[in-house]
């Protein structure tokens, strides 16, 4: 049965899932039927033709009736509804509501969009603690349960560093350790100065600085990894790139190690248990490269170091818009498998 799925919020990730859908082997089962989105029909559809990023959709776009677009044969209803009262969930018989505007994240907010019709709702990013799961597939993923209706699908740094920590913290023992994300420009940040956000440092030009910004990257990896609890701390600084962040995590180790069995640990976690999800390189490369890639996270071998045997450096590539749209799909297709057995 085909998985009805509405947008809430069609900015950078509600533009990537839709694209990534039309690149997956999960269009078989997924289709996206309804868009909420602030902006109009005419720049929905040519942000969807369009994308600087990502490049020109492969497939033809249309708009129909003045209220859908019409990509390959599939109408997608567009809706322009700002709140989350009175969402038309019911009448596009809506199973999986993305809620990707970024504003909303509460239980309550959740529940508002099944109140409107929906069966579920998978937020694009950490949602409140009282949500029924957070997931990062490949971690976690197979904890879902058929009943579980309100999910979060983590943040695209908590996808990309959990299977590395995961996997350091198996082979070696983390004692303590900082991450410091370096992540790309977002749309919360203005092109130049502008009066912005509550947060001083986000009124300042993303392409011109590199801005420090808050974090709860490392209550995110607890809520996965409880054995981390109280163990890691966390930075994050935006860069002017547009796409493709990196995670530059440090930790002390129990054991004794070098960077080459620092390296064959992640190479053997990527080529087993985390296969899919996270990928390991030793090429010379730089973020542009990782640009619309799909493992949500890269370990860079070459710039691994340990100092004096305890004291562990990994950096980690990820596109943070491409493979974390396509974890939504991924999450979904199995979260919805579970209610047909
Ligand atoms: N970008 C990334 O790399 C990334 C990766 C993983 C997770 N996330 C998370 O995903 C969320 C969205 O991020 P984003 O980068 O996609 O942000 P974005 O580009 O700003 O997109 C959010 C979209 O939602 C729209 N919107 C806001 N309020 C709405 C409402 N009440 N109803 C309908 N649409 C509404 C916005 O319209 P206006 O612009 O008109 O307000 C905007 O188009 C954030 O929580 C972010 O942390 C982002």
């Amino acid at each position: 049965m085909t998985i009805r799925v509405a947008i809430n919020g069609y900015g950078r990730i509600g533009q990537s899932v839709l694209r990534a859908l039309y690149e997956s082997p999960h269009r078989e089962r997924i289709s996206i039927v309804a868009i909420n989105e602030l902006s109009d029909l005419d720049t929905i559809a040519y942000l969807t033709r369009y994308d600087t990023t990502h490049g020109r959709f492969p497939l033809p776009i249309a708009i129909r009736d003045g209220q859908s677009i019409e990509i390959d044969g599939d109408l997608i209803k567009v809706y322009r509804r700002e709140g989350l009262d009175n969402l038309p969930w019911a009448r596009e018989k809506i199973d999986v509501v993305f809620e990707c505007t970024g504003v909303y994240s509460s239980r309550s907010d959740a529940e508002a969009h099944i109140s409107s019709g929906a069966q579920r709702v998978l937020f694009s990013h950490p949602a409140h603690a009282d949500v029924d799961k957070t997931i990062v597939y490949g971690v976690n993923h197979t904890s879902l349960e058929a009943g579980d209706r309100i999910v979060s699908n983590a943040s695209c740094t908590t996808n990309a560093i959990v299977p590395v920590i995961d996997a350091l913290d198996t082979c070696f023992g983390i004692e303590a350790g900082t991450l410091t994300t370096i992540h790309s420009a977002m749309n919360d940040q203005p092109t130049i100065d502008a009066y912005h956000h509550t947060d001083l440092r986000r009124t300042r030009s993303a392409m011109q600085n590199m801005v420090p910004v808050d974090t709860a990257l490392a209550k995110g990896v607890e809520r996965l990894l409880p054995s981390m609890r109280g163990k890691l701390s966390a930075v994050a600084m935006r860069v002017p790139t547009v796409n493709v962040s990196a995670l530059d995590m440090t930790v002390s180790i129990r054991g004794r190690t070098d960077a080459k069995m620092v390296n064959e640990a992640l190479k053997e976690a990527a080529r087993t248990r985390y296969e899919g999800v996270l990928a390991f390189t030793e090429e010379p490369l730089a973020s542009s490269d990782f640009n619309h890639t799909l493992p949500s996270g890269t370990i860079d071998g070459s710039q691994t170091r340990v100092s004096g045997d305890q004291l562990v450096k990994v950096l980690t590539w990820f596109d943070n818009e491409w493979a974390f749209a396509n974890r939504m799909l991924d999450v979904t297709n199995f979260w919805h498998a579970l209610q047909e057995t």
